[in-house]
């Protein structure tokens, strides 16, 4: 490193000196040399004539302020600083990039044959030297000039305002954004695209025009996506009375890019896989994971780009509320339950263990050093259940009554998270004092709950202990609010009312001291007690249940999460048990009881067929390494194992009964038809692991006419070593090798292959025809799935799968740090496992930290993890 990255603090956020009010931008595109100009009216703030723009990774060709050539500035490889400016002025400045050479895919760069841009966090600084901070809102107008026959579609945000041809075989197209914006939410496209149009009548009336750009060849697969949008839009409308605000909405699909997708102002760009879906080429999974990311942008539209964030320690602002409201959009127009199931899954999986990482930060984090490291699980979905929290305190009707406060005061600038809790805090009246800590407060807390039974005076006690483990980011932890919701049963399965001093009280019990105890009165017999309903706070539950206890909830539970966690919990029982029978060679164990609630389940006509599927999928190895200190990844590894192999044995004939019963004669994606073919497909899961397996998983794959069916074959044979893998695997190649997207499920499956020759298989299919490092998707199929689901072997004890992880990240650092930084973060969790495998994992962190051009990105991470 030849200058160590600095950190920045949230404490240390000043107002700007200088802003801008408008820029008008002309982008003259070629591959290798494009020329930017850009004009910007400034208005000096405070007393400093020194204006500070953020610039990298291009070249300066001119400045201009008031039209006149300005020398009198200094350079840096990351600023530009201009001297002795000083009021209103204008400012032009001309910058020349290499679309070509960009392949870390951030400011402007080339996918495929078009061009496009990404400038969240801190792209904009890429295309020209600016004051690229979300707190700078200016009103944007962009000139977009390009060879007319390469790209004939020129885009950028908001309404097109003019266009017309130009010498030498070029066009323009002129933009304006009537919505002040931070550059962040700049967006440029260029191409030669197919596009689906539709349009959207708002509910006072007016008329938008929603247009989906998609590379050629490829219409057929953006019906979904234009539904999704159109659903999107009037569940805004229905549920939080907003309406969208410009007369046209663009979507375009690329295939190179970082992250999920992008809510640029009225042109949202998008990675292909969550645009793209037909009956051939598309999962369920995947159908429900467009609807949701379409969802996601389109309500960014309020909660990001309307309010924006002031400061980019204030992300979960945008992120945290965003990924509630699109939660909310999929349960809505799904199942509410399977939603909840899976956002949990994510919680106490990848999220929990976050927590317990060298990368641990609150959700709104106190100290950064690249942003894109903290577009995080944490910032992401534990700030979608801080906002949960809080609409479980205030209830719906509150919580929107705060959501109209909190446009009323901040509509058209940049907020806080702070400027958000006080909204719902004054819209509703209820205090939200302590509950603040949510957002300074990082790590994962822990309550832990012990129940009495007085039969004498009819009395049920709990005493509720929280407690918030030290993370490695910050050793002291204070007390924090947290709902407890809970029920309590008699053994008829009736719902016990909770009385406390007299009066009746309410499910959510306010846990807000280090302890507490509840006294419910009235109570005629011993109750059940349901605790963490709908986990209604991000935390780790610690109550010692019986096995009756937790079957008795998976039957009775009244509500369907409940039931699921209970499920979930006898599970954790074994699993736990067993992994200690492993280390101490011992006989593992499933009792008969146990199978027999499960059988309960799969054979109850009363629940939807999803969420039956839901309920034999077990806790991930990701999640179970959360439960210890040291982990023992084989002895996880055969407890699971152990687990699906007597549930399979034992209820092969229930599952076989579900499987044959559960064929469809046609294929449709409504919800009923996804709930059948996951359970279907469940319960091939299982028998692939009986003696019909093979027969089974090779005719599903050979008369599959969708690819949720298709893909269950392989995913089956692939888990159950099925000796048909190869069969399957190399048909499927041939089938849609030239079709990258699709090739991607089959990178996952090599990746996350449990045979423990995969390794080499994996270093092989490095070289396939459709794979490139150089493609994100295609790296985080392929590796990303190797480091961060397939345990067994990326942990051997040799190394060789740390060292080839290694290797990888070496290239990418160079290439595109983004995508390294989020691929190391299974190497940065070492301190879970023995000493010689520790070792094995620091050597390769040590590799990169010695590098003398590690990208800030990897630095931060590294660093942390090493200190
Ligand atoms: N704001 C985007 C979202 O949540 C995600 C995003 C942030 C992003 N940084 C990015 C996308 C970089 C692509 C590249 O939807
Ligand atoms: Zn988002």
């Amino acid at each position: 490193m030849s200058q160590q990255p600095q950190a920045k603090f949230r404490s240390d956020y000043q107002s700007p000196e200088f802003t801008i009010s408008d820029i008008d931008l002309v982008f003259d595109l070629d591959d290798t040399k494009t020329f930017v100009s850009a004009t910007s009216k400034v208005q000096q703030l405070k007393q400093s004539t020194d204006l500070l723009l953020e610039g990298e990774g291009m070249i300066l060709v001119s400045v201009k302020v008031n039209d006149v050539d300005h020398s009198d500035y200094t350079q840096s490889d990351t600023q530009l600083t201009l001297h002795n400016v000083s009021g209103d002025f204008t400012l032009t400045i001309v910058t020349e990039l290499n679309p070509q050479e960009n392949t870390a895919l951030e400011g402007l760069y080339k996918s495929g044959d078009g061009f496009c841009t990404q400038c969240e966090a801190e792209g904009f600084r890429r295309i020209t030297y600016y004051m690229d901070r979300p707190d700078v809102l200016a009103r944007f107008t962009t000139k977009v000039i390009a060879d007319k026959e390469a790209y004939p579609h020129l885009l950028s945000n908001g309404n097109r305002i003019n266009h017309g041809d130009l010498e030498g075989g070029k066009h323009f197209v002129h933009w304006q954004d009537p919505f002040p914006k931070p550059a962040y939410l700049f967006a440029l496209v260029a191409g030669n695209f197919d596009v689906l149009t539709d349009t959207y009548k708002t509910k006072s009336g007016r008329d938008v025009s929603l247009e989906i750009y998609v590379d050629q060849g490829n219409l057929d697969r953006t019906p979904h996506a234009m539904t999704s949008l159109i659903n999107s839009m009037k569940w805004d409308e229905d549920r939080f009375d907003l309406e969208y605000d410009l007369d046209i909405y663009m979507i375009v699909a690329v295939d190179f890019f970082n992250m999920g997708a992008m809510e640029n102002k009225g042109l949202n760009v998008f990675n292909s896989k969550f645009v793209l879906a037909k009956q051939e080429t598309a999962t369920d999974t995947d159908y429900l994971g467009i609807e949701a990311v379409i969802g996601h942008e389109y309500f960014h539209n309020w909660t990001g780009n309307r309010v924006t964030c002031r400061d980019w320690f204030q992300l979960s602002l945008k992120e945290g509320l965003t990924v509630f409201r699109d939660q909310e959009f999929s349960s809505d127009l799904g199942s509410r339950s399977v939603n909840r199931i899976n956002n949990v899954r994510t919680m106490r999986g990848p999220q929990f263990a976050e927590d317990a990482s060298p990368m641990a930060h609150p959700i709104r984090p106190e100290k950064v050093i690249e942003m894109n490291n903290f577009y995080t699980l944490t910032v992401y979905e534990k700030g979608s259940e801080v906002i949960r929290m809080m609409h479980t305190l205030l209830g719906e009707v509150n919580f929107q009554k705060g959501m109209k406060l909190y446009f009323e005061r901040h509509d058209g600038t940049a907020a806080t998270c702070e400027d958000f809790v006080l909204a719902m805090e004054n819209a509703s009246g209820v205090d939200l004092t302590q509950f603040r800590r949510w957002y300074s407060q990082s790590g994962t807390p822990v309550l832990s709950v012990i129940s009495e039974y007085h039969q004498d005076t009819q009395e049920y006690t709990l005493t509720v202990k929280q407690n918030t483990p030290a993370t490695e980011d910050q050793a002291d932890k204070l007390p924090l609010h947290i709902p407890l919701d809970i029920e309590l049963y008699a053994q008829d399965g009736s719902a016990i009312e909770l009385r406390c001093n007299n009066k009746e009280v309410n499910n959510v019990l306010n846990i807000t001291e280090e302890k507490q105890t509840f006294v419910f009165q009235q109570v005629s017999e011993k109750p059940v007690v349901s605790l963490l309903r709908e986990f209604s706070a991000p935390v780790k539950l610690d109550y010692a249940y019986t096995d009756a206890e937790l079957i008795f909830l998976m039957v009775n539970a009244k509500n369907d999460f409940a039931r699921w966690d209970a499920g979930q919990m006898l599970l954790a029982n074994y699993i736990r048990a067993n992994i200690g029978h492993v280390q101490n060679n011992e006989a593992l164990v499933l009792p008969e009881a146990v199978v027999d609630a499960f059988r309960g389940v799969l054979l109850n006509t009363d629940l939807e067929h999803a969420y039956i599927a839901e309920m034999f999928v077990l806790p991930s190895h990701n999640e179970i390494t959360g439960w210890f200190d040291t982990v023992d990844v084989d002895a996880i590894d055969q407890a699971l194992g152990f687990i699906k192999q007597t549930l399979a044995t034992e209820l092969k004939d229930e599952f076989s009964a579900t499987y044959h019963s559960l064929k469809q004669s046609s294929y449709s994606v409504d919800h009923d038809a996804i709930g059948k073919r996951a359970l279907r497909n469940c319960a091939l899961m299982y028998l692939a692991k009986t003696p019909v397996g093979e027969q089974l998983v090779k005719a599903q794959y050979d008369s599959a006419d969708n690819m949720t069916d298709t893909m269950a074959a392989m995913v089956s044979a692939n888990a159950a070593e099925l000796s048909i893998r190869e069969t399957l695997m190399n048909d499927f190649s041939e089938k849609w090798s030239h079709d990258g997207l699709v090739m991607d499920k089959w990178f996952i499956l090599q990746g996350s292959n449990p045979s423990v020759a995969a390794l080499s298989t994996i270093k092989a299919t490095m070289s396939h025809q459709a794979f490139s490092l150089k493609n994100p998707n295609r790296t985080r199929s392929l590796i990303g799935s190797f480091a961060a689901n397939n345990a067994v072997n990326f942990h051997a004890k040799s190394g060789e799968g740390y060292a080839f992880l290694g290797e990888v990240l070496l290239e990418l650092n160079e290439s595109n740090p983004q995508v390294a930084s989020r691929l190391i973060d299974p190497l940065l969790k070492f301190k879970k496992y023995d000493h010689d495998r520790q070792d094995l994992m620091k050597a390769q962190l040590q590799r990169l930290a010695d590098l003398d051009n590690l990208a800030k990105d990897l630095f931060e991470k590294v660093n942390k993890a090493l200190a």
